[in-house]
């Protein structure tokens, strides 16, 4: 019997490159999302990339304590990974009670209803935010994890004890958080990316975007921290590699083989770049000059992180594979064809 993974926030960036990976890998995927922040061509891209015309989809809130319990059992779950939330970080301390109340009350309901239909094993989708600007690097999961500095990180943070002591009280879930550290880049098929509302936020979309003209200048911000060239240090994972990661994550819940009833794993490259020097291998892999200035520092940025992957290595039996140059070259190739819909 195939085993059934429930995807909440399937059709947006992440959820749909872990889609593609679950189902190559022989899972039956059932999609959740209430479409708030994606677009329905990247279903439809999942669904092509996949050949897989009748993928479920429902078409959802998590917030819908009802309709989760409805949809656990409409269908048997084995896993769900939960991404279903807010995500952007400056929003976040502008609309404080629209993050917690979206991205905790969600997974409040998936816990309930993974516990009122006899356990459930659980991925969380969580972030290296929740490090702040670690003393040592890099980080490993027993890295303390410092008190938040925005509401969407401290929202990553209660997730992640909303999940432990659901499951120290309950022996019928189980659960493993990945902390994601900078995901990019695009599935190399082009049907599905990274879709920003309006100005992006994060560094990798404001370049393409940049090189393919919808913006004028990209600033960096800050070129004088105590770093070798001066600019922030982060650790970028292709999204194909990262997706690939929770196939391992959540074979190991299914398959039983969690040491623990609760598991955290970094996933990262365990490389540190520096923004200039992503700017640079972006202009060098894709032969373009890109326009760019430096800017003052932005605030909130944390001057360095990256991971140590080993556990992911030797656990999960997972290793970031795609180079940065390749991971760039997607990330290019999707914005193109975008400007090409
Ligand atoms: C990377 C670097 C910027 C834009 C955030 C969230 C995190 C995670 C991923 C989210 C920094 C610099 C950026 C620009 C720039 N999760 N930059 N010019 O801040 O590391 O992480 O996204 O869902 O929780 O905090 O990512 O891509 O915004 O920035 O110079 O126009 O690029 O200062 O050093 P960040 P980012």
């Amino acid at each position: 019997m195939k085993k059934r993974i429930l995807v909440s926030g399937g059709a947006g960036y992440i959820g749909s490159h872990v889609t593609v990976e679950l189902i190559a890998a022989g899972y039956d995927v059932v999609v959740a999302d209430n479409m708030s922040n994606c677009d329905r061509s990247c279903f439809d891209g999942v669904r092509q990339i996949t050949g897989r015309s009748e993928l479920p989809f429902v078409e959802m809130d998590f917030c819908d304590a009802a309709a989760v319990e409805r949809l656990f059992s409409r269908y048997k779950i084995d896993a769900v990974i939960h991404f279903a939330a807010f995500k952007a970080v400056g929003e976040s301390v502008a609309e404080p009670i629209k993050y917690y109340r979206n991205n905790l009350l969600s997974f409040l309901n998936v816990l309930e209803a993974a516990r009122n239909h006899g356990g459930c094993n659980v991925l969380f989708s969580s972030s290296a935010t929740v490090y702040g600007e670690a003393d040592k690097l890099p980080v490993t999961e027993q890295s303390p994890r410092l008190p938040a500095t925005s509401p969407y990180g401290n929202t990553k943070q209660i997730c992640e004890d909303m999940l432990r002591d659901a499951i120290a009280a309950d022996p019928s879930i189980r659960g493993i958080a990945l902390r994601y550290f900078n995901p990019i880049g695009a599935h190399p098929s082009v049907l599905i990316g990274e879709l920003p509302r309006g100005v992006p936020n994060n560094l990798v979309p404001f370049i393409t975007q940049t090189a393919i003209g919808k913006r004028a200048c990209l600033s960096i911000f800050g070129n004088d921290y105590p770093t070798p060239d001066g600019t922030c240090l982060r650790d970028y994972i292709d999204i194909v590699d990262l997706a690939q990661a929770h196939v391992c994550a959540v074979t190991r819940m299914v398959e039983g083989r969690m040491k623990e009833g609760y598991e955290i794993f970094n996933v990262g490259t365990g490389r540190p770049v520096s923004v200039a020097e992503l700017v640079t291998e972006f202009e060098k892999v894709n032969g373009l000059k890109l326009n760019y200035k430096f800017a003052d520092r932005r605030p909130g940025d944390v001057v360095a992180i990256w991971a140590d992957t080993s556990r992911a290595n030797e656990e999960l039996g997972w290793k970031a594979k795609r180079t940065l140059a390749e991971t760039l070259a997607s990330a290019w190739a999707w914005e193109k064809h975008l400007a090409e819909q």
